[in-house]
């Protein structure tokens, strides 16, 4: 961050800034850097002393920075999901864990879901959700059943993943939708592949049968090659159904089973008509 164009030449030797200037710049590296630690503080500033109780911090931890990721709550409550994809693959970042969202992890999700809001096309949405909004999407997800799932990464929260119900109509119950955001800074290492395998091992365990895919844009390669490798088959695409950041915007179908499918009937279906 300090590179030769940061130093003055005077009288042909070479000055530091002034120490003003480097306390200046030091806080623009900390305010830009993706580095995932120093996003993690910065995440963990944002909460509210409520939630870093919840994980048995003080204020004053945060604010001394006496908090060590080697105590991150990230890594206390790690379940130690799989990691490997479905050629046993493991991820390309080193000590992927998959797990459950905690509160605390909402605040870098929060981070991670803004920047694709505002700078993409896969979610149609166009103003970020705020940190409650997030959290009160999470709670919804875990009050239905389903899961949301992080990939902690060092410590810090790279990517995440849940499902939502399809379509509210009764009939849709057994049908889940899914999505995967990875941190701009971290993507193509497999960390959504990761992500979206652990999701759909998790929806197999519960009641339900298929899960579908609504991918905004029908140039969004990445999300149809991560789907496609995960097993879901094209559906269809829905043409400039969207409109966004000046341009009109397509969506994109993707399906697969989940579990035995539409093979059996389903399991609730068989316990009500005892
Ligand atoms: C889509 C997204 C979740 C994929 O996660 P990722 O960690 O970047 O992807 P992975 O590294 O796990 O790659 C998974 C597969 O997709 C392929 N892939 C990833 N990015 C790709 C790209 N831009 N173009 C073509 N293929 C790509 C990989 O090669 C890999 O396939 P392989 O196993 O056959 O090699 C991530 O890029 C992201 O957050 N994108 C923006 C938000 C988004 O589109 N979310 C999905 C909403 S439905």
């Amino acid at each position: 961050m300090f590179g030769q164009q940061d130093s003055v030449v005077r009288n042909g030797s070479r000055h530091c800034p002034a120490i003003g200037g480097v306390f200046v710049e030091l806080g623009r590296y900390l305010v830009a850097s993706p580095h995932p630690r120093i996003r993690c503080w910065q995440a963990l500033r944002e909460l509210d002393d409520r939630l870093l109780a919840d994980v048995g911090l003080s204020r004053s931890d945060v604010e001394m920075s006496r908090w060590s990721l080697q105590y991150a709550p990230t890594r206390r409550r790690s379940t130690g999901m799989t990691a490997p994809d479905e050629r046993g693959r493991m991820s390309d970042v080193k000590d992927t864990v998959i797990r459950d969202a905690t509160e605390v992890d909402m605040a870098e999700v929060q981070r991670i879901y803004a920047h694709h809001v505002l700078n993409g096309l896969a979610t149609f949405e166009e103003v970020p959700p705020t940190l409650d909004e997030m959290l009160r999407r999470r709670d919804a997800v875990l009050t239905a059943g389903l899961p949301y799932l992080v990939a902690d990464v060092d410590g810090c929260v790279a990517g995440y993943s849940y499902a939502t119900a399809y379509r509210p109509r009764p009939a849709y119950r057994h049908t889940i939708e899914d999505s995967v955001y990875v941190s701009e800074t971290l993507r193509g290492r497999r960390i959504g592949a990761t992500l979206l395998k652990a999701l759909i091992e998790r929806s197999e365990a519960g009641p339900w049968r298929q899960m579908v895919a609504v991918i905004g844009n029908s140039g969004n390669a990445g999300s149809i090659a991560l789907h496609r490798r995960m097993g879901f088959e094209m559906v269809g695409t829905l043409r400039s159904v969207g409109f966004k950041l000046g341009q009109w915007v397509d969506t994109v179908l993707m399906q697969r089973s989940l579990g035995r499918g539409d093979g059996a009937l389903p399991s609730d279906l068989k316990e009500t008509s005892r």
